[in-house]
């Protein structure tokens, strides 16, 4: 590594807060699949962002709208009206088929919103009584990061040592339809919040039917499913949505991540009347959501996504990519699963240290991946990668497994 890239590192070290731990490589450059380091280097982006930057670096058109916006209003506050947000909130709810959105900036936050929404209609619609309302949701979840979302989390390092942790929570294990049909006999039940496959936890794609059945015990129970599509929404997965799959349509739907283009934080809580309608003003918000230029942006980042077929190449190239891999037959690998472009592997070596050498390994053949939880790498390229590109990964990844015999 260069005095230059060791500078940064170095900067980074001393100044900032040590909440993460990243592969050493210092990006000053993105353009679609490709980033290149201070170095110049060029490598292969297989993490985007985790699933923000489905679009791929810099996209010409959202980098466009972006410019021409942050030249006219970027910000008023919700405190007054703008020429974008009522167009950005007909665009989406129609996009998705919703009555109505509110929006959010990080995905976190429309994962708190999407709680608070729940509990109000439970108290104002459904008719818990109060301080009773409760939420299931699934081990092994990831929702993000704050004092109530992580009180929730079966994950050590997200949760240990944050407490007191916030009650209202129910966890059962994920893909069990029946844990959630008994503990539906709980009346106090307000919502099932999940997420159609377990990004962070490694890539969990439940069993076919998982998700129509689960929607299903809901609507019998009069609760409310929540969709957590922030990181499988926007084509990830090969479908528009991952529920679009088993064609359910959740009663919350929660996207974040690639709404922002890669290009700024923009999230969103779509639901209908009777579940949004409970909020009034001064009740929720937020000093940037639903600024003009996240709205525009949000705009473009999902008109692009249906001009450029993402969905459909996400699919033929997860196909591909798990075929392949699969056709490698590496006595490293143990499992290969996704869909879509969200994929993982699971590495079976003796050192408990393998799946981080191999990401090195692999930054040096020039493609970039980060393990997660010790053993697994997510593979989720830009949805723009063709075919041709895809190849070349695939022989980067099958070169750089020989760092592990
Ligand atoms: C499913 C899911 N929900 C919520 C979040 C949190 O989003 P953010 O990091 O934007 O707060 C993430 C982030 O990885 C996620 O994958």
């Amino acid at each position: 590594m260069s005095s230059l890239a060791q500078n940064y590192l170095e900067l980074e070290e001393q100044y900032s807060a040590h909440n993460y731990h990243p592969i050493p490589a210092v990006i000053n450059r993105g353009e679609g699949f490709y980033v290149w380091d201070v170095e110049g280097k060029r490598y292969y982006d297989f993490l985007s962002g985790y699933s923000a930057l489905n679009h791929g670096h810099c996209h010409p058109k959202i980098v466009k709208v972006f410019l021409e916006q942050a030249q006219a209003l970027t910000l008023t506050s919700r405190a007054f009206h703008t020429n974008w947000f009522g167009e950005y909130a007909k665009f989406v709810t129609e996009y998705f088929g919703y009555d109505k959105v509110l929006p959010m900036n990080t995905g976190v936050e429309a994962v708190e919103t999407a709680i608070k929404l729940c509990r109000k209609w439970a108290y104002e619609v459904k008719g818990i009584k109060n301080e009773q309302a409760t939420i299931v949701v699934c081990e092994d979840n990831f929702h993000g990061r704050t004092s109530t979302v992580i009180s929730f989390s079966s994950d050590p390092d997200a949760k240990n040592n944050f407490g007191p942790y916030a009650p209202g929570f129910i966890s059962i294990p994920y893909n069990d339809v029946d844990a959630l049909a008994k503990v539906l006999e709980n009346k106090n039940i307000a919502g099932f919040l999940v997420e159609p496959i377990q990004g962070e936890a490694g890539v969990i794609v439940p069993d076919d039917g998982y998700l129509a059945k689960t929607k299903q015990l809901c609507e019998e129970a009069n609760v409310l499913f929540i969709a957590d599509e922030i990181q499988t929404g926007l084509c990830r997965s090969g479908k528009m949505l991952a529920c679009d799959y088993e064609n359910v349509h959740a009663d919350i739907l929660i996207l974040g991540k690639a709404l922002g283009g890669g290009m700024m934080p923009v999230s969103a809580v779509l639901a209908d009347d009777e579940i949004m309608l409970t909020i009034k003003p001064g009740q929720h918000g937020s000093t940037y959501a639903g600024n003009p230029l996240a709205c525009r942006v949000a705009i473009t980042a999902l008109e692009v996504l249906k001009q450029e077929n993402m969905a459909e190449n996400a699919y033929n190239m997860g196909e591909l990519l798990r075929n392949e891999l699969n056709g490698i037959h590496s006595k490293h690998i143990s499992v290969i699963r996704g869909k879509g472009l969200l994929n993982a592997i699971v590495i079976d070596h003796p050192d408990h240290n393998a799946a981080w050498k191999l990401c090195l390994a692999l930054k040096e053949n020039g493609l970039l991946a980060k393990p997660t939880h010790g053993d697994k790498i997510r593979l989720a390229p830009p949805l723009i990668i063709t075919e041709d590109q895809l190849t070349e990964c695939i022989a980067i990844i099958k070169k750089s497994l020989s760092c592990l015999d």
